[in-house]
Parts: structure tokens; C-alpha cells; sequence
């Protein structure tokens, strides 16, 4: 067989692709600087867990590789073609060779399976008895924080104290969501009618970002959270304030006009701020001030984008199922007050 002649004159930069490759390479090394949805830095046991299985294939995977491209070298100089008419060694059929060549990766994936599966029976272990409960409760498009033994509920900023067990308990108000804080591990799926569950215990005060990790409609991409890691003493006073009513503004204030705008408009058909509505169905706003972040975890809790977001709120699309609203710009103004004085 004549050889090809083309073969012999590729030079790596008539390979465009190669240079893409390269390019995407370097570029992706980038993300390890800044990314928050990152497991290689991991701040929890159960992100721990993950890593260190994680590592550990990635060394034999490392070796598997080096070996296979120093045979695949051997193999391209030593068996390459010298004499176009020559009919190398036939090994078809040769049973030594098919019980090695299948052997091989059985036992690999026996390897890594050990790990794995360990590691899988002690992430799924019912929680210890100090642990702190939270009922994880996914909705289109947010997700709500129960804790059922302190008394307190909020949405898209997640509290937890650094040091001491939790258990998330995961659920869905509607489809199929997935909760996911890639620096504490983990990673489960909200199901509509079941319960799956993280037990986790956070490393270090911090925060870390959260993504819904499950398609869930339209909105899934800007479904996100903030797991809040607090000290146990920060925890402590979070909670103390979260169970307290919400604040009444003093008379003549911005934020009392606000608290009309709030009262006798749609608002409380959705939201509960307990002690003035007590809707059910959106995000609890008793102590809304204090959160970190508003809309699905995917802006700082501002006044300026908390008045964008009262102004065009995705959901206030036609068809949805809240009721269209107009407001003008002083109750705006007025209501971006009052939500942000409930602390
Ligand atoms: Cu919720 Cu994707």
C-alpha cells in the first residue's frame, strides 16, 4: 500500500485546531483563579470526601495515561512502516492478549469503584444527633430555607454555622430542581413528594455560591443561592434576630408608606411578612433586609436593584402567576424602604 504523502508535510500550525485546543486550555486554567463554583477548593467533610477521591483517580489516571502514551510511542517507532509490501504480525484471535486487554480496565474500575462506593455509604448516613435540620425546599425559581427546630424561615441566603453538622433536607414544591453549593459538596436533587438529604459540617466562616443544578424551566440558570458559613456565634444571633416579628416602621417614615404600598397592594398574595400578610407561595420577607442577595440569589440585596427588580420582576411576564401590577415611582421608592428596613 502506498503511503500517504500528505501525512508526512503537517506542521502543528497548518492544525487549526490545535491552536484552539491550546488557546481553550489556557483560557480554562484561568477559571481556577476566580470561580466560585469550584470543588477543588473545598470547605466542608462531604467536599472533602469528594476531592480526595477525586485526586486520588486523577494520580492513577495520570500514570494509566503516561504508560499508555509511552507504549502508544513504542509502538509508532518501533512497529512503523518500513517496507510498504510487508504484512506485520497478525494477533487476531490471540486469547492471551483479549483476557489482558479486558482484565486491564476491570480491574482499574474495580480500583476506583472501592472509593466510590465507600464514599457514597457515608455520604448517604442518617445525621447525628446534633445536627441541625434545615428543610431545602426548591421552587420556580428559588429556593427556601426551613429550619423546622429554631423557628425560622428564609429564602436564597442559606445559614449555616461553621463546626457543626447539618441536614439538609431536600424537597420541591413543583419539578425537579438540584441543590448544589460546589465548595460544601454534595449535590441533590429536589424531587416533588420525596426527600433527599446532605449531612454536611462547613470547615470555615464564609460564602459560597450555589447553582440549582437540574433543568427546571426558564428560569433555571438564574435559580442560584448564597450558603452563608457563619461563626457559631454569628449563627447564634442570625437566628435570635430571624425568629424575632417584623419591624414596624415609625409613623411617617418612608418606609411606613412602603409598608401601605406592601399591605393593600398584590404583594401579599404571594409574600409573607409575618404579622402584616401571610401568603405562602413567594419568598418570606419578615426579615428580608438582612439577606445578602434578592431575585433567586442572583443580585445583591441593593435598593437600586431591589427597585429594578420590584419594577420588572421576570415574573410579572403575562400569563404568569403574578397578578400585573404597575406601580408608580414614589411607591416604588416607598416599598424598596420598607423591605429594606425588615431586618
Ligand atoms: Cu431549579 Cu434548575
Amino acid at each position: 500500500m502506498e503511503s500517504d504523502p500528505t501525512l508526512r508535510r503537517v506542521r502543528p500550525t497548518r492544525v487549526p485546531g490545535l491552536w484552539t485546543a491550546a488557546a481553550g486550555l489556557a483560557l480554562a486554567s484561568c477559571g481556577l483563579l476566580d470561580s466560585p463554583a469550584t470543588t477543588l477548593t473545598p470547605r466542608s467533610d462531604f467536599g472533602w470526601t469528594s476531592h480526595r477521591i477525586f485526586v486520588q483517580i486523577l494520580r492513577w489516571d495520570t500514570a494509566i495515561f503516561l504508560v499508555v502514551q509511552v507504549l502508544l510511542l513504542v509502538a509508532v517507532f518501533r512497529f512503523r512502516e518500513r517496507d510498504p509490501k510487508a504484512v506485520p504480525a497478525q494477533v487476531r484471535g490471540n486469547a492471551l492478549l483479549e483476557l489482558v486487554w479486558t482484565l486491564i480496565p476491570a480491574v482499574i474500575l474495580i480500583f476506583i469503584a472501592f472509593p466510590t462506593v465507600a464514599a457514597i455509604f457515608r455520604t448517604q448516613t442518617a445525621p447525628p444527633k446534633d445536627a441541625i435540620r434545615v428543610k431545602v425546599v426548591g421552587h420556580q425559581w428559588w429556593w427556601e430555607f426551613q429550619y423546622p427546630d429554631l423557628g425560622v424561615v428564609t429564602a436564597s441566603d442559606l445559614h449555616i454555622p461553621a463546626g457543626r453538622p447539618v441536614s439538609l433536607e431536600i424537597a420541591s414544591t413543583d419539578v425537579i430542581h438540584s441543590f448544589w453549593v460546589p465548595q460544601l459538596g454534595g449535590k441533590r436533587d429536589a424531587i416533588p413528594g420525596s426527600m433527599t438529604r446532605i449531612v454536611l459540617t462547613a470547615d470555615a466562616p464564609g460564602e459560597y455560591y450555589g447553582q440549582c443544578a437540574e433543568f427546571c424551566g426558564a428560569s433555571h440558570a438564574n435559580m442560584r443561592h448564597l450558603a452563608v458559613v457563619d461563626t457559631p456565634e454569628a449563627f447564634a444571633a442570625w437566628v435570635a434576630k430571624q425568629r424575632e416579628p417584623a419591624l414596624t416602621p415609625p409613623d411617617g417614615s418612608p418606609a411606613a408608606a412602603g409598608r401601605e404600598v406592601y399591605r393593600t397592594g398584590t404583594c401579599v398574595g404571594c409574600h409573607t411578612v409575618r404579622g402584616v400578610s401571610a401568603g405562602g407561595i413567594g419568598p418570606d420577607l419578615t426579615h428580608f433586609g438582612s439577606r445578602k442577595t434578592i431575585a433567586g440569589g442572583i443580585l445583591p440585596n441593593t435598593p437600586e436593584n431591589l427597585a429594578r427588580w420590584v419594577r420588572h420582576a421576570p415574573a410579572l411576564k403575562p400569563g404568569s402567576l403574578m397578578p400585573d401590577q404597575k406601580l408608580d415611582e414614589p411607591e416604588v421608592t416607598a416599598l424598596v424602604a420598607y423591605l429594606q428596613s425588615l431586618r
